[in-house]
């Protein structure tokens, strides 16, 4: 065998990438899809157009290296597995009969939520739910999303209580399609972000459906994030290549960094921006507004049988910089962000606070909105990128601190990944606002590779976690340039600016 197949379903697009035994890339493929917006807060997909894209681009992924559906001898001797990756929380609701969608699917972004949560927080529900799930109760989850949908979708509680529907976040969404609606399954780290699995037990939490109302006949079953768990639908490439590994992105992204041992933390930098850290088998509780989730579930041979994590999720970081491309039309492309804010030395006391969609950890306030403040008649259009490079490190450093704070020790370094870490005007500000190393690794695809890993380990491709770990490699390691004084005080500058953003949705 030789190439594992990583589907890496991200927020704006679908990925894939084709990686051999030594964690190489092959070939790659990618294709955005619509991102929808029909009301002030309200993000969706189109849940078919996501397949299309993934299908389409896994294809193009083989054809690249001349496997083609019509040779199935190759593919069948050298196509070991599919592992997935997948943008997490995102609620698809589906008809078993036809594998259609019932409605477009609800993007982890969405806020349509937040007064139900405010609803249930003044129940006082959050310390049971966070009890149960490690979550902070908050619209971003999945459960809320599913209730809108089967208050709000005609007929669909109804058709729930028939059995006639299933729910997935994306990646069961995936696997329906891929196996032609043979298998309803999640992996652990995705159940994990629901609101309706308990963390502690590995079940679906009866307590928290009845609370979210919803009917336990939608659920998929829960699997491990590394092993086989169905096979594709021999329509698809030719042959039944067995789906081996399943991920929310940002738990395979800790794990394509190697991130196996307790203490050891990777910071994603994609849509949004995704600290984990790696605390072994606990499930640590936090005392600091972060989240206890399950890195990854897999069998004997893998680093653990599960894995827990502490994350704080930052939900605007890449698309900080796409609203400058798009929204304001500062920039033709996402890399020129770093040669326009570096034609400034400081944003001359300008400020953004991206909370385009309330703000996530530490502060998860889904009515804050986004802010820029501290312009004069002097500020340019680089002061602003400067000031949304900032705000990306900032938020990221506020994450830091509340990591280290519910860890109880001093975070030596940083592990970074994905698109805008290859900006390093960012990382430079980033480890100069953390005081720490910020280590960007020779291999930029960790998320996909994470998914290759875990389906690697299930088939055999990849013997151990200590190969694994051999693979890892620093390309840059960006060390902190300015002083203990300076950082305090900026931080304390964008403190101020965060609490100016906050609650100005809430009317
Ligand atoms: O929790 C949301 C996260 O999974 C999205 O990841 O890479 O699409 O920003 P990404």
């Amino acid at each position: 065998m030789r190439y594992l197949l990583a589907l890496d379903q991200g927020t704006t697009s679908s990925r894939a990438i084709l990686f051999d035994h030594a964690g190489q890339v092959c070939a790659r493929a990618q294709q955005e899809f619509t991102q929808i917006f029909p009301q002030p807060g309200w993000v969706e997909h189109d849940a078919r157009e996501i397949w299309a894209a993934q299908r389409d681009v896994a294809r193009q992924c083989l054809e690249r290296v001349g496997m083609v559906r019509t040779d199935p001898c190759r593919m069948g001797h050298e196509l070991a597995a599919i592992g997935i990756a997948n943008q997490r929380e995102t609620v698809v609701l589906w008809e078993r009969a036809t594998g259609q969608p019932v409605a477009n699917a609800i993007v982890w972004q969405d806020r349509r939520t937040a007064g139900r949560c405010d609803e249930l927080r003044a129940q006082g529900k959050a310390g049971f739910i966070q009890q149960r799930t490690g979550l902070v109760l908050d619209a971003y989850f999945s459960g809320t999303k599913l209730q809108w949908l089967l208050d709000h979708v005609p007929g669909a509680r109804a058709r729930a209580g028939r059995g006639e529907l299933a729910f997935g976040t994306v990646d069961s969404w995936l696997v329906w399609n891929l196996t032609g609606g043979r298998a309803h399954v999640t992996d652990a780290s995705n159940a994990s972000r629901t609101l309706l699995y308990n963390i502690h037990t590995g079940r679906w939490d009866d307590a928290l459906l009845r609370l979210f109302g919803i009917p336990r006949s939608l659920l998929p079953r829960i699997v491990p994030s590394s092993g086989v768990v169905a096979r594709c639908d021999p329509a698809l490439f030719g042959v039944p290549v067995p789906i081996a590994g399943i991920a929310g992105d940002q738990q395979a992204a800790t794990f394509g960094q190697a991130c196996f041992a307790p203490g050891m933390a990777k910071n994603t930098y994609g849509t949004g921006c995704f600290m984990l850290m790696n605390t072994g088998t606990a499930a640590v509780p936090s005392r600091n507004r972060l989240l206890t989730t399950v890195g990854w579930q897999g069998p004997e041979g893998a680093p653990r049988r599960t894995a827990y994590c502490l994350e704080g999720g930052v939900f605007m970081a890449g698309a900080t910089i796409q609203w400058l491309r798009d929204g304001l039309q500062m920039i033709r492309a996402a890399p020129e962000v770093e040669a326009l804010a570096a034609l400034v030395p400081d944003t001359g006391d300008v400020y953004l606070v991206p909370a385009f969609a309330g703000l996530g950890a530490p502060d998860w306030d889904g009515h804050a909105r986004a802010i820029l403040l501290g312009m004069t008649r002097g500020t340019t259009r680089a002061h602003i990128a400067r000031a949304a490079l900032e705000a990306i490190a900032l938020q990221v450093a506020d994450v830091f601190a509340a990591m280290e704070k519910d860890a109880g020790i001093a975070l030596r370094e940083l592990r970074v990944d994905g698109g805008a870490s290859a900006n390093d005007l960012l990382m430079q500000l980033q480890a100069d606002f953390l005081g720490v190393p910020v280590v960007r690794p020779r291999m930029a695809e960790t998320t996909a590779l994470g998914a290759a890993y875990l389906a690697g380990l299930a088939t055999g491709f990849w013997a151990s976690a200590q190969e694994i770990s051999a693979q890892w490699a620093v390309g840059r390691r960006f060390e902190p340039a300015i002083g203990a004084a300076a950082r305090a005080a900026k931080r304390a500058r964008w403190r101020q600016a965060v609490e100016r953003a906050r609650g100005w949705a809430a009317h």
